[in-house]
């Protein structure tokens, strides 16, 4: 069996100004350097890139970006090219589905910035999942089955590519997956993974749980087997919140 790392990312969204954003990324700094086992990275919004890079350079955080353009440079107004993102971050979050419903984002979308993730050298987080009508309808097989094939279609597997499952249901609503459920999804998506580029590679690729995550319910969720890390929103947006959810996981790695 592979040791995947889990890698646990938070996904600051569309919050903090600036003074808040250089205490957390300090604050977060300051408890990194104690866990062992665990990838930490944070996301903050674009304009706070250039302040993550230089605060925690030397330290354990690695940073990540919540979005690019697939095009390295041009006349695209507004758009950040994953050239530029290199310079400043290691991780990139692709196909938030908050970027799939208010801005439209496509499968094909996703596919293209995955692509250009990679060719750039960064590690793409890429999120896939359902949402409630969809796990009523009974299509959530169907739904993560499409989203992970048209996702990385024409891309070779490697460990440099995060997959996030995060259910719509789950995001921000304070009620997350079961961890059975999360776990079940999770390996299905696996499963595909395994279909794309075979069980090995799909064995080393690791697939985070994200939709409200706490410390709560953390390590309930990272025990299970097939998940690795997690993909935080609002707890991330707190230095206590967001490092009680990593030492969880580094503890339950020590256990293993
Ligand atoms: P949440 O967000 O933890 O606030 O539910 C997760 C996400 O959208 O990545």
């Amino acid at each position: 069996m592979t040791a995947r790392i889990p890698v646990i990312a938070g996904n600051w969204k569309m919050h903090t100004n600036l003074a808040e954003a250089r205490v957390l990324i300090e604050g977060i700094i300051a408890r990194s350097g104690a866990v062992q086992g665990v990838e930490q990275v944070v996301c903050p919004p674009f304009v706070y890139l250039m302040l993550a890079a230089e605060l925690t350079k030397g330290s354990a955080v690695k940073v990540g970006a919540q979005d690019m353009f697939w095009e390295r440079a041009g006349a695209y107004t507004g758009e950040i090219s994953p050239t530029m993102l290199a310079e400043l971050c290691e991780y990139v979050i692709i196909g938030h589905s908050e970027r799939r419903r208010y801005f439209h984002e496509t499968d094909a979308d996703v596919n293209r910035k995955v692509k250009a993730a990679l060719e750039a050298g960064l590690r793409p987080i890429m999120c896939v999942g359902e949402t409630l009508g969809e796990r009523q309808a009974g299509q959530t097989e169907a739904v993560l089955t499409r989203q992970v094939h048209a996702g990385l279609d024409g891309i070779s597997l490697s460990d440099r590519i995060v997959i996030a499952y995060e259910p719509v249901w789950a995001i921000g609503t304070g009620v997350p997956a079961t961890p059975e459920m999360a776990n079940e999804a999770i390996g299905l998506v696996r499963r595909e993974l395994g279909r794309i580029g075979g069980s090995e590679q799909a064995a080393a690729i690791r697939i985070q749980y994200g939709g409200s995550v706490t410390p709560a319910n953390a390590s309930d969720l990272m025990s299970q087997p097939e998940i690795d890390g997690a993909l935080v929103g609002g707890a991330s947006l707190n230095v206590d919140s967001f490092m009680s959810i990593i030492e969880q996981t580094a503890q339950l790695m020590t256990r293993t």
